[in-house]
C-alpha cells in the first residue's frame, strides 16, 4: 500500500469515526475548511491542554491570554502583513488553474530528489553491507547530476524569492519545463503577488465602514498586549505570553486535508528577552519544544529540525520542527527569533512607548522575542496519521480477522475508557452504568451495550480508547471486571475499586508533563 493510499484511508477513517468532517458537507463542502466531530473535538481539546499546561503550569514566567480575532487594521500595517503577506501565484492559461509558483518549483525539485533516492536505494541493494552512501553521493555520476540539478534550481528560486523577482521565478518554471498537472501545457501567465489575509467590513457603510482583517496569526494579539500583561502581571523579563486561537489565511494551494487550511488554530508563545540574549533563548526553546513532541513517544525518528536559510526580514534565526507525515517530512512547528521587530513597529505606528525598564541594571530597552508557533490542526494530523494502524489478527479458531486501531497516546485519546456489559440482561447493564457513573467524574467514559462484545471492542479501537472494561456475571458475584488494553488486547481481571488508579496511571496528562520536568 502506498503512503498516498494510507493517507486516503486515514481521511476516510476520520470521517467514519467522527474525528473530522468536511465543512458544510451537505452543500458539498467548502475548500480547505473542516469541522471536528465528536471524537475529534476531544482529541483537539486534549492536545490544547497538553500544550497549555506545558507552557503555563511548568513555567512560572509564562502566562496566557485570549485576544480577539478582529484587531485594529493598523496592527496589520505595522506587522507588515498588509504589504508583505503574499504568495507568488501563476495561472495556467489553458486549464485556468492557479498555482503557487514556489510550490510548483518545490515539487519539481522533490521529483529530482526522489530520483536520487531511488539511485541510492538501488546502489545500497547492489553493494549490501559494503555500501557507503556518502561516497556514492560524492562520486556516482548520476547522483552528482541530480544533486547539482536540484541545488541549482533551489538556489535560483531562493534568489528570485529573496529579490521579489517574479520574472525570474516565471523564467525558472519555463526553464524547468514544468507543465500544468491538469492541462499538461506550459502556457503560463506572469507571476503575481496575492495577499493571504481575509478582509471584511466592520460597522455600517452609512457610518463609514472600517476594513478589518481576520487575523492571519495569533502572535499580533500578544504583541499588542505586551504592555498590558507586563504591567498588570508585574512580569519581569524574561517572560512569555501564550495563546491558543483561530487564524485565517486565504491559502491558494490548500490541500493535504487539514495540513493547510483556510481557517485553522495556532498555539503560539512569545518569549520576551533582553537584546543580545535572544540566540541563547532560541536554542533553549528549540530543545524544549522538541522534548515536548518526543514525550508523546510517537518515535524520535519522526521529528527533525529544518533550519531556515532564507530568513524573514524581521528574524535573525528560524527553524521548523518537521514531522514525518504520510506525504513526507513537513513543517509542524516554527521556532523564530523575531528580534525587536514587532514591538518596535507597534511603537512606531501607535506612537506609544513599548519598552521594558530593567530595575536591576537601571536601563530601558525594547525586548527581543523568541516565538514558538505550532498549528493545532497539524499537530492533530501528526497524531492521527501516526496512530492509524491496520492489524491482521488470528482468531481462536485459527481464522484471520482484521482491526483498525488508533494508537493515540493514551493521555490524548478522545475517550479514556468504555464500560461494556457482556450481555444486555441479567442486571449487567445496570451494573455497568453504575461503574461508568462512578468513573465519569475523572475520565471521559462511554457506555455501549449494542452488538457483540467483539464489535464493540473494534469500535473503541477505531477511536483509540485505551481501556475497555467488561462487566460479566462474575462482576455481580465478586465486584471484579476485565480490563482490556487497546494495544496488546490483553485482558486482566481487577477489582472495580482499582479502576481509577489503573486508568489514571496511563491516561493522565500528569505523567506526560512530568517527563518535561
Ligand atoms: N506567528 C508565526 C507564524 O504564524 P507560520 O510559520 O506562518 O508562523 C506557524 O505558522 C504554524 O502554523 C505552522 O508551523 C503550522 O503548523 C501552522 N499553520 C500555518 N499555516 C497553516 C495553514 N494554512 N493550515 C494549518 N496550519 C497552518
Amino acid at each position: 500500500m502506498t503512503s498516498e493510499d494510507t493517507f486516503k484511508k486515514i481521511i476516510a477513517h476520520c470521517k467514519e469515526y467522527g474525528f473530522i468532517f468536511p465543512s458544510s458537507e451537505i452543500y458539498d463542502g467548502l475548500g480547505a475548511v473542516y469541522d471536528y466531530g465528536q471524537a475529534g473535538v476531544e482529541l483537539k481539546n486534549n492536545i490544547k491542554k497538553y500544550w497549555w499546561d506545558a507552557m503555563i503550569l511548568l513555567h512560572d514566567n509564562i502566562v496566557g491570554i485570549d485576544s480577539a480575532i478582529f484587531m485594529h487594521p493598523t496592527v496589520w500595517k505595522a506587522s507588515g502583513h498588509v504589504d508583505a503577506f503574499n504568495d507568488p501565484l501563476i495561472d495556467n492559461k489553458d486549464s485556468k488553474k492557479r498555482y503557487r509558483a514556489d510550490v510548483l518549483l518545490e515539487e519539481h525539485i522533490r521529483k529530482i530528489e526522489d530520483k536520487l533516492s531511488k539511485e541510492v536505494g538501488k546502489a545500497a541493494k547492489r553493494f549490501g553491507d559494503a555500501f557507503d552512501e556518502k561516497k556514492f553521493l560524492d562520486t556516482n555520476q548520476r547522483a552528482l547530476e541530480y544533486r547539482q540539478q536540484a541545488g541549482h534550481i533551489r538556489d535560483r528560486m531562493n534568489d528570485a524569492l529573496q529579490r521579489d523577482d517574479f520574472d525570474a521565478l516565471r523564467q525558472l518554471i519555463i526553464d524547468c519545463e514544468i507543465a500544468c498537472p491538469v492541462s499538461g501545457t506550459r502556457n503560463w501567465t506572469e507571476v503575481r503577488q496575492f495577499n493571504l489575509m481575509f478582509a471584511t467590513e466592520m460597522g455600517s457603510t452609512a457610518d463609514g465602514a472600517l476594513k478589518v482583517y481576520l487575523r492571519p496569526e495569533t502572535a499580533q494579539g500578544i504583541f499588542v498586549n505586551y504592555l498590558n500583561v507586563q504591567k498588570t502581571g508585574r512580569m519581569k523579563i524574561p517572560f512569555g505570553i501564550a495563546q491558543i486561537g483561530k487564524a485565517f489565511r486565504n491559502e491558494i494551494v490548500a490541500r493535504q486535508f487539514i495540513f493547510r487550511m483556510r481557517e485553522f488554530e495556532q498555539m503560539e508563545m512569545q518569549f520576551f528577552v533582553p537584546p543580545g540574549t535572544e540566540l541563547q533563548w532560541y536554542e533553549k526553546w528549540k530543545e524544549k519544544r522538541m522534548n515536548w513532541h518526543k514525550a508523546l513517544q510517537l518515535g524520535d525518528e519522526k521529528y527533525r529540525f529544518h533550519q531556515h536559510e532564507k530568513l524573514a526580514h524581521y528574524a535573525n534565526a528560524a527553524s521548523d520542527i518537521e514531522f514525518a507525515f504520510p506525504f513526507g517530512f513537513k513543517e509542524l512547528e516554527g521556532i523564530h527569533s523575531r528580534t525587536d521587530f514587532d514591538l518596535s513597529q507597534h511603537q512606531k505606528y501607535s506612537g506609544k512607548k513599548i519598552r521594558y525598564f530593567d530595575p536591576e541594571h537601571n536601563e530601558s530597552y525594547t525586548p527581543f522575542v523568541i516565538e514558538t508557533s505550532i498549528g493545532l490542526d497539524r499537530m492533530f494530523l501528526s497524531i492521527i496519521s501516526n496512530a492509524y494502524t491496520e492489524e491482521t489478527l488470528t482468531k481462536e479458531d485459527g481464522s484471520a480477522d482484521e482491526r483498525v486501531v488508533m494508537r493515540i497516546p493514551p493521555a490524548l485519546a478522545p475517550v479514556k475508557l468504555a464500560v461494556l456489559p457482556l450481555v444486555k440482561k441479567d442486571g449487567l447493564p445496570e451494573k455497568a452504568v453504575e461503574i461508568k457513573n462512578r468513573l465519569k467524574f475523572e475520565f471521559n467514559c462511554q457506555y455501549d451495550e449494542k452488538d457483540s462484545i467483539g464489535k464493540r471492542y473494534r469500535r473503541q479501537d477505531a477511536i483509540g480508547t485505551p481501556y475497555c472494561i467488561t462487566v460479566d456475571h462474575q462482576t455481580l458475584d465478586n465486584d471484579t471486571v476485565t480490563v482490556r488494553h487497546r494495544d496488546t488486547m490483553k485482558q486482566e481481571r481487577v477489582k472495580t475499586g482499582q479502576l481509577p488508579e489503573i486508568i489514571a496511571g496511563k491516561v493522565s496528562l500528569k505523567s506526560l508533563l512530568e517527563k518535561l520536568g
